[in-house]
């Protein structure tokens, strides 16, 4: 067993190192949590998260080390009494000598809106609770990514769960399990808490990505882990889809799939923005790991030929906020297009500051650009309060000695609300129509 764990480590830091990018400094990370074994029954859930999953449904997933466990989860909106029951689907993967326990998805509903409701997972054990989104405005968002499982990342969480919000959004790097299986089951445990109350919805950063030539896939685990509506909306790829709560479309794009003009992904994203009905959903957000408009050093250049290929497609369509992570700072745009402020672009936000293992990226390039408005290398977090159909509050919470303080703050108007959308109406037609 210790000769199987020194080979898989060995294996690992190999395949690490190789991934490295970073050639900048980043100062005082904290060190990774240390988690005791806790041994449970083997039918215990464990790892329990919750997703979106239609307009009236949420995804329940849990692990359990039970193979024979059920896939049901017993749900209603008083305690210990559960009106409803649904029956799931799981699933489980091996990677190099680390196997996987077995993986539940569980779709429930329909659920009613701005409701609590407790659950039970797998017929037996601990009861959880949950609360819907409301089906109208506000409706608010907290927003953070590159969290990894440090010091850092717990002091995050508790911010986060201080915060009123109805919806977690993550743009990538969650786990920073980086080959070693067991931290995301470690990392499961520790968002255990904030993720079994309040839907998870996640895209996939450069930490998912555990590709090993020949042998493995890059996306494995955290596909096996974090299933995402991507049926529901119509994708074939856990790695992009889209879903709509109260009058908010929020697209979720892969930085690391392909995104050219004949990829499946462009194909997909000009089939969703196609169905987006701003008189329903007046405001349109797009989130990706990799930012666009970076003025930090760290990772400076790599988001542009996926912004080459798509920026002018999210242009026509009138995206309100792109929120990405990567870079481990804050950093927040004017609205801009194509390099300039444009009152029709969308308002860029950076906000790879969760708390993960690698530290800070402090190194910023000067003069600061045009576009950019304030940037940061702090950790913290991100709330979008969206009002009503014209104005939403974005504010930036900077982790200062483990107090959550306001750092950034700005009122964004909807593009709908400037005109944006209805002179951009033609434009988004002819490019959703061509071939
Ligand atoms: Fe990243």
């Amino acid at each position: 067993m210790e000769l199987m764990k020194l080979i898989t480590v060995t294996v690992s830091l190999f395949i690490s190192v190789t991934v490295i990018t970073a050639d900048y400094v980043r100062p005082q990370p904290r060190k990774t949590l240390h988690f005791q074994l806790n041994p449970k029954p083997s039918f215990y859930p464990q790892q329990v998260h919750i997703s979106l999953a239609g307009d009236e449904s949420m995804r329940v997933t849990w692990v359990t080390d039970d193979d024979s466990s059920p896939s049901v989860v017993e749900y209603g909106t008083l305690p210990g009494r559960y009106s409803s029951v649904a029956q799931g689907e799981s699933t489980s993967y091996n990677y190099l000598f680390y196997s996987s326990g077995k993986i539940h998805h569980t779709v429930i509903g329909p659920l009613e809106h701005d409701t609590v409701y407790f659950y039970r997972c797998g017929g037996q054990g601990p009861e959880f609770q949950l609360k819907t989104p409301p089906a109208q405005f506000p409706v608010t968002f907290a927003v953070v990514g590159d969290l990894g499982q440090t010091g850092w990342t717990k002091s995050t969480l508790n911010h986060i769960d201080q915060c009123k919000y109805d919806v977690h959004l993550l743009p990538g790097d969650l786990s920073y399990a980086d080959y070693m299986q067991h931290r995301w089951d470690t990392f499961g445990e520790l968002v255990q808490p904030l993720a079994s109350a309040k839907p998870w919805m996640v895209t996939e950063g450069n930490h998912e990505q555990e590709n090993i030539p020949l042998l493995k896939d890059g996306f494995e685990s955290y596909n096996a882990r974090w299933k995402m509506p991507f049926e529901e909306s119509g994708s074939s790829s856990n790695l992009y889809y889209s879903f709509e709560v109260a009058g908010v479309h929020i697209i979720m794009l892969g930085s690391y799939t392909d995104y050219d003009e004949q990829s499946d992904q462009f194909s997909w994203l000009k089939a969703d923005l196609s169905k987006v009905d701003r008189t329903k959903t007046p405001w349109l957000l797009v989130l990706f790991h990799v930012p666009w408009y970076n003025s930090n050093k760290a990772h400076k250049g790599e988001g542009d030929g996926m912004m080459a290929a798509m920026e002018s497609l999210l242009y026509a369509a009138s995206v309100d906020m792109v929120l990405a992570g990567h870079v481990h700072a804050y950093e927040r745009s004017k609205r801009v297009n194509n390099g300039r402020p444009d009152p029709c672009g969308a308002v860029h936000i950076t906000i790879g500051d969760g708390g993960n293992r690698e530290g800070l990226a402090h190194g910023y390039i000067n003069p600061q650009p045009e576009w950019s408005v304030f940037r940061e290398a702090s950790f913290g977090h991100g709330e979008l309060k969206i009002v009503n159909s014209t104005h939403a509050f974005w504010s930036w919470h900077r982790n200062d000695d483990d107090e959550p303080v306001r750092s950034d703050q700005v009122w964004i108007t909807s593009l709908v609300n400037s005109g944006c959308v209805s002179e951009k109406k033609n434009e988004l037609r002819d490019i959703l129509m061509a071939p």
